[in-house]
């Protein structure tokens, strides 16, 4: 015998509210359409029983079938809303045969590459890379590197002060002092690193920019050893030909005192725009150790003689690379920056 009307319609409600429920795909809903209102579906066999009834539960079988379709069309117009709310059209079109996006890679920046290049070059003349604080005492700033407390390059327009005694470095030279202080020869050091000062900024200056300092302490480091290590940095650097040449200068750290040129890069001597008809440029500058800066760091001065030398990373990228405005390397382009 049939089990009663009311029967099947509270069974059917029942599994159709948890299929429903469960479905989350637009495919799913409409299986489960077909499937409870479809021409060949549950609701239709209903309706299709009635006749068969006996007559005094006919009316209520009807009216239970009713309303089974009302609940069932409401029950699939929800499902079907939701899933296509959770699922976007874009998504439900999502087509894995396209070509992938690629995310676009970054790379190294001409100064850190620069700066990788020359700590390579140094590296095969048996130099090792050593580093100090941007933030720094004036003690390494100044004072063991043999700038007396009255020295221009002192002032407040010339240094960033924190405090009084505590200052962003002004040159990559407070690392000879650090290296010397925590080490006896020999030494043979290279530092790179970013440096400060109040400069306005132009094409030529920037109020950060980097240095590579060299220190080299021995017994008998001579002029002639640093002539040596800086030619052949340039021409490693530059070209084969480059030539080097020392203009007698002066730093309180150095004695004697020299500004370095190479020939220029871009004309190889005769003359250019870059290097203002001179056929030089100066890629920074150097000396012997002072005296007084091994008395400073407790260095035998009677025994070691040694070298030093600062060079800016900036003025030799802009060298190496053609870059008239040094600003290039700072504004972040992207289209400046991937020529590299
Ligand atoms: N520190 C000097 C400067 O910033 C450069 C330098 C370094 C000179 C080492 C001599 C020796 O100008």
């Amino acid at each position: 015998m049939q089990p009663p009307v009311t029967d099947q319609v509270e069974r059917i409600a029942t599994e159709a509210r948890s299929l429903l429920a469960q479905a989350d795909t637009p495919d799913e809903v409409e299986q489960l359409r077909i499937q409870y209102l479809g021409r060949k579906g549950f609701l239709s066999d209903l309706f299709a029983s009635i006749p068969e009834l006996p007559p005094d539960v006919r009316p209520s079988a009807g009216q239970a079938a009713n309303r089974l379709k009302a609940e069932l069309t409401e029950l699939v117009e929800q499902a079907a809303a939701r899933v296509a709310q959770a699922r976007p059209v874009s998504a439900a079109r999502f087509d894995p045969t396209l070509p992938g996006r690629r995310p676009t890679l970054g790379h190294i920046h001409p100064l850190s590459l620069i700066i990788e290049e020359i700590c390579d070059i140094f590296r095969t003349l048996g130099f090792s890379v050593a580093e100090g604080p941007e933030v720094e005492l004036d003690w390494y700033n100044f004072d063991a590197l043999n700038i007396p407390p009255n020295h221009p390059s002192r002032d407040d327009f010339d240094t960033f002060y924190v405090t009084d005694r505590v200052l962003l470095r002004s040159q990559t030279s407070t690392v000879q002092i650090r290296t010397m202080e925590k080490t006896r020869p020999p030494v043979r050091i290279i530092a790179p690193g970013r440096c400060f000062r109040p400069e306005t900024e132009d094409a030529r200056h920037a109020a950060v920019f980097h240095q590579v300092e060299g220190l080299m302490v021995d017994e008998g480091v001579s002029f002639g050893d640093l002539k040596a290590v800086l030619h052949m940095f340039a021409r490693e650097m530059f070209s084969k030909d480059v030539q080097v040449r020392f203009r007698p200068s002066f730093f309180p750290f150095t004695e004697p005192s020299a500004e370095v040129d190479c020939t220029c890069p871009a004309c190889g001597g005769s003359g250019c725009g870059t290097c203002s008809y001179s056929g030089w440029v100066e890629i920074g500058g150097a000396g012997m150790v002072d005296p007084n800066v091994f008395d400073a760091v407790g260095y035998d001065k009677e025994k070691y003689t040694g070298f030093a030398f600062g060079m800016g990373v900036e003025r030799i990228a802009m060298r190496k690379y053609g870059v008239k405005d040094l600003r290039l390397f700072y504004q972040g382009d992207i289209r400046f920056l991937q020529q590299f």
